[in-house]
Order: C-alpha cells, then structure tokens, then sequence
C-alpha cells in the first residue's frame, strides 16, 4: 500500500540552526512509529546542512533555481538540494506567487530542472479568495506541466492549497477538497491519460491541524497533507501524523 505523505512547510521559521534541530528531531522521533505515512521536513535552505534526513523523515526544499549553476544570486540549485540530501522540493507555493511574482511559466522551468535532478518536486495549486477554483488551477495545471513528459509525470505530487485556507484557520471543507482533487484528476486525465493520472498524488495544504487531517484522506481522496503553521509544534504534528496512520 502506498504511504500517505506528510509534508512540512516550515515557511520562514524557526529563528535559529539550534532551534531547527530541536524541532527536526522531536519530529523525526515522533514519526519513526508512523508505518503508513512519508514525512517529509521542508526547512529554510539554510538549516538544510544541519539536519540529517532519515527513513522516516526525509528532507525536501521550499523553492529551487531553474538553472543549473551561473550567475544568480541568492539562488539555489536542484543540485545544490539534492547534494543535501533533499529527495523532494515545494514549487510554486501560493506565497512566492504572490509576493515574489512567480508565474506558472517560471514555475515550470523550476518544475524541469527539479525533475532533472531527481528531486521529487510538490507542486503547489489553488485559487484565492474570490477566484474560480476550476478555471485558475487547470491555467496552473496546463501551464505548469508544459513539456513534462508522460515518464515524467508520476515524480510529481500536486498540492492543493487554496489561498484564503492558507494560515487563516479557515480550512477548506472536505467537500470542496473532494471537488478539487477530483476535478486535478480530471485534469491529468486529459493530459496523460487515466493510468498515468491515477500516479500523481494529490495532496491538501491550508490551515490543517490534528483535529481536521484524517478527513481530507478518508473523505477527499487526498494522498497527504501539506502542513504549514501546525507544522512548528512537535505535538500537534505528531498527532496529524498518528490521525493520518490509523486509518
Ligand atoms: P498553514 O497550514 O499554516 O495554513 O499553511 C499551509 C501551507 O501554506 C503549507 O504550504
């Protein structure tokens, strides 16, 4: 049976390297248990070198360069992350949409060059407040995986994150997450191909906590969880992960 994926997006937290390792392994501990679940830590690139992934806890990026190597500053490379030792990366998070100007076009380099060295990337899709969620997330389907061949395509993992879910409490009804996942399905259907589609996971991210998480895999048919605030408090994240195992 395939594992159901739980993804930390620590975002810009915490403070300090110590504080990264104390938090890294109160998770990795609390995980190890979790037979049915992939943890994956998504820290800030500068703690990366300092925490060591496990079987049970495995390292993922939260953004990468579309280049190789060059003249860029202040970027990373997908080879840089997978050199420590990241398996996955986060691309196209809501928040470097809208506060760093990433379009989907630059989120599809990013999307190749993290296939490209074997990184696993997480791309991130939803609509804001007040938008369509059909119309913006086939746009961030269609134009994300431009060129991404079919033996490509199950390495990638879709999130669903609509934005007014995201850090609001207000999470998003399993219903609607029903509809959404149903509806990126329908998608990579008619992008790949029914056999393909059913490779991709699909995974819900915004405003999840332990009392919410087991819903989104029993009743939304979401292949995991992607887990920003809850993610910093050791317990609670514990308690995602163990909702989301005893199913
Ligand atoms: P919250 O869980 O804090 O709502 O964040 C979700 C998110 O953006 C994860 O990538």
């Amino acid at each position: 049976m395939k594992k159901i994926l739980l993804v930390a997006n620590w975002k810009m937290n915490p403070q300090s390297a110590k504080e990264a390792r104390v938090l890294f392994d109160a998770v990795s501990d609390n995980v190890k248990k979790l037979k049915n679940v992939e943890t994956i830590i998504c820290p800030p690139f500068c703690y990366l070198s300092s925490l060591k992934p496990s079987k049970s806890a495995k390292l993922g990026g939260q953004d990468v360069f579309w280049e190789l190597q060059g003249a860029y500053t202040g970027e990373i490379s997908a080879r840089m992350l997978a050199d420590l030792g990241c398996e996955y990366v986060i691309v196209g998070h809501s928040e470097r949409r809208q506060y760093l100007g990433e379009t989907d076009e630059i989120i599809n380099l990013k999307l190749k060059m993290a296939l490209k060295c074997d990184l696993k990337p997480i791309l991130c899709v939803g609509e804001q407040t007040g938008q369509e969620m059909g119309e913006v997330v086939e746009r961030q389907l269609k134009i994300g995986l431009t060129d991404i061949a079919k033996a490509q395509i199950s390495n990638i993992i879709i999130a669903y994150e609509p934005v007014w879910a995201i850090g609001t409490g207000n999470a998003c009804s399993s219903d609607n997450a029903l509809s959404a996942a149903l509806f990126i399905k329908k998608i990579l259907t008619n992008l790949y191909g029914r056999f393909l589609a059913e490779k991709v996971p699909i995974i819900y991210g915004g405003s999840v906590e332990a009392r919410n998480a087991a819903d989104y895999i029993k009743e939304s048919q979401m292949a995991g969880l992607l887990v920003g605030g809850a993610s910093l408090d050791a317990e609670e994240f514990a308690k995602i992960g163990q909702a989301i195992n005893n199913l």
